[in-house]
């Protein structure tokens, strides 16, 4: 159903390739109020490098408090510029909005759009289809742990690993209620709980309570490990993924590789019902900045997930369409085989659009 309520898209394109990758994403949303109907309201901020550089402010004072009343959702580029060394501003930024926001789900769709983008021998697009759902606010990236006797040759580090019932509750059951609206049939959860005893059983046990509420989906389990070598060796038999912080950062750039590549990685951070931030897998890749050749397929894939999360499902279908069609045409940038520049690119995905 399409939404008549008009959407608030707050749009940061950061740093480095940001703005030119998210530039394309926007001219296509712009493009699909026409096609499809989309209504947004698109605002500019630009939150990122010059800004912290010319007047010390990264994550502005109020800035949580405004997006997450007066938005409905955020597209961001990237952030990471070689004259900020301590990578300060992008910290603000982007920790700021998933922390503060309480964005508690990574998810990352991995999905082939042609045979020859992946690094795998014979495999067809069906083979590699299916998406992770990663924790995004606790276990390993909590910061909690110390030094004693920092500097010494008797010098302990500790690193915890937090696990609160509710987390692990919330990101399994959105692991499980994506499945049950999307028609996969499967939800496999990465853990290393034959070793971390304590977490991976809160997990084992959480998991096991939430899955047997969807009685149509089967629940499976496995190592983390066993994990990283069936997603090459047999990627087909997975559906949706759902893990830990560190093992679902690790899991997905296997993903992203598997797909294509970073010029194709499209990500959500979400918290359902409320303000979320969707945001291309890549960085500002400063050698490539104002060159015209960032691969803009990332951000318009990104484009489409947040379009799909307010409602727009056909307009979302319609670019992953589009974009699946440019991709077979080979009318991409260079890292894709290609010999288009960003713009072009773009350009060839809007080409491709159809009219609802
Ligand atoms: N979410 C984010 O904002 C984010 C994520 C990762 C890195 N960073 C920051 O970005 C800066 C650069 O980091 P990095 O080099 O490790 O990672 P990166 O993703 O920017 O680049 C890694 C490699 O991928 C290629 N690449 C990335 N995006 C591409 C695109 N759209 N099209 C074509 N090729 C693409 C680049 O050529 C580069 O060689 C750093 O400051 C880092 O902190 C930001």
């Amino acid at each position: 159903m399409m939404s008549q309520v008009k959407k608030r898209i707050a749009v940061i394109p950061g740093d480095g390739i940001g703005p030119e990758v998210i530039r394309e994403a926007v001219q296509l949303l712009e493009l699909l109020r026409d096609t499809h109907g989309v209504r947004l309201e698109l605002t500019h901020f630009d939150w990122g490098a010059d800004k912290y550089l010319q007047e010390g402010v990264s994550l502005p004072d109020g800035a949580l408090a405004m997006l997450s009343t007066e938005f409905d959702a955020i597209l961001a580029g990237a952030f990471g510029d070689p004259r900020v060394k301590s990578n300060q501003h992008a910290e603000d930024i982007l920790l700021g909005m998933r922390r503060g926001l309480d964005l508690y789900i990574n998810l990352r769709p991995v999905r082939l759009l042609g045979a020859h983008l992946t690094p795998l021998r014979e495999r067809a697009p069906s083979d590699i289809d299916f998406v992770v759902f990663r924790e995004n606010t606790e276990g390993a990236y909590c910061g909690a742990g110390g030094f004693l006797k920092k500097g010494t040759i008797d010098e302990i580090a500790t690193q915890e690993e937090l696990n609160t019932r509710r987390g692990v509750e919330r990101i399994i059951t959105a692991a499980f209620e994506y499945a049950r609206a999307h028609n996969r049939r499967k939800v496999t959860m990465a853990d290393k709980s034959n070793v971390q005893r304590f977490g991976g059983d809160l997990w084992q046990r959480v998991f096991k309570e939430v899955a047997a509420q969807y009685s149509e989906i089967e629940a499976n389990h496995q190592y983390v490990d066993a994990m990283a070598m069936f997603m090459v060796l047999d990627p087909a038999q997975y559906d949706v993924i759902v893990s830990n912080n560190l093992f679902g950062d690790i899991l997905t750039d296997l993903g992203a590789a598997l797909q294509g590549g970073l010029g194709l990685a499209a990500s959500g951070n979400i918290h359902p019902g409320k303000v979320s931030l969707f945001e291309p897998v890549h960085g500002s890749a400063p050698p490539l900045a104002g060159k015209g050749v960032a691969n803009p397929i990332g951000s318009i894939l990104t484009a489409a997930m947040m379009l799909e999360y307010l409602g727009y499902e056909a307009a979302s279908e319609a670019i992953e369409q589009a974009v699946a069609e440019t991709v077979g045409a080979r009318a991409t940038t260079r890292d894709l085989g290609g010999t288009l520049s960003t713009a072009l690119a773009g350009e060839a995905v809007r080409q491709r659009i159809q009219v609802a």
